[in-house]
């Protein structure tokens, strides 16, 4: 599939086969996932892949008893590192062996740019860790159905219970769930006419913004 196919007949699959996904794919997917870019290039992004069905359980718990969860083969949940100086030495350091930058005294002054960015308040962190770990999440899905499998992300979970039940550590904000899986071949998902998109007429803004107030909504005819 060409990617405007991939994106164009991707949907938020909610009904699972139950044909498992092997360890290579999701290792493909994962690593295309790790493709997306990212502010400084900082990969602020974990993902914790939860496969068994108690792990499962324990998600849907906390994600408002929402089925697919257990249903799909793989549920993911994305989290975002708030901590900018994370990686940053060795990203940097990647840079400067591969010439992006010409020497350590510019390594020295991006590294004291991300450090004055890690003074930024805990609001301001969980939105800067989620726009990144957000592109990641929306390639993994790409990636994802590029190799057939279907993908729901979903916000709908509560975020202290789920950082609770899973010993998530202090300066990670959990981002989105996206669960992956086969779909089922008689997905009402899939096979349904595709839900509307706001026309590009009332979203797209050349040199000022105005937004429309209105709300119209059109079948999107590209590439399925
Ligand atoms: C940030 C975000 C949160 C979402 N949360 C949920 C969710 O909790 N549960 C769910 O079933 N779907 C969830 N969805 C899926 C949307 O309902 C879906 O993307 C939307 O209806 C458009 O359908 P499509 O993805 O098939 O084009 C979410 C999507 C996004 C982008």
């Amino acid at each position: 599939m060409g990617f405007t196919e991939v994106a164009a007949t991707r949907r938020s699959v909610h009904q699972y086969s139950d044909d498992p996904i092997d360890r290579s794919t999701l290792d493909t997917i994962f690593e295309t996932a790790t493709l997306a870019p990212s502010g400084y290039n900082l990969q602020p992004w974990e993902f914790l892949v939860l496969r068994d069905d108690e792990t499962k359980t324990a998600l849907k718990e906390v994600a408002s008893g929402q089925e697919h969860v257990v249903d799909a083969d793989t549920a993911v949940v994305i989290l975002g590192n708030t901590d900018p100086m994370a990686h940053a030495e060795t990203v940097f350091d990647d840079w400067l062996a591969k010439e992006y930058i010409p020497n350590e005294d510019v390594r020295d002054t991006l590294l004291d740019n991300v450090e004055a960015m890690a003074g930024m308040s805990e609001a301001e962190r969980r939105v800067w860790t989620t726009r990144s770990s957000a592109l990641a999440a929306m390639t993994l899905m790409y990636a994802a159905w590029e190799h057939g499998v279907a993908s729901c992300p979903m916000e709908g979970f509560d975020d202290d219970a789920l950082v609770q039940t899973f010993d998530i550590p202090d300066g990670y904000e959990p981002v989105m769930i996206v669960t992956l899986g086969y779909p089922d071949e008689e997905a009402s998902d899939i096979e349904n006419e595709r839900k509307g998109r706001r026309p590009i007429e009332n979203v797209v803004h050349y040199e000022s913004f105005d937004p429309s107030a209105e709300t119209t909504l059109e079948t999107p005819d590209i590439g399925g």
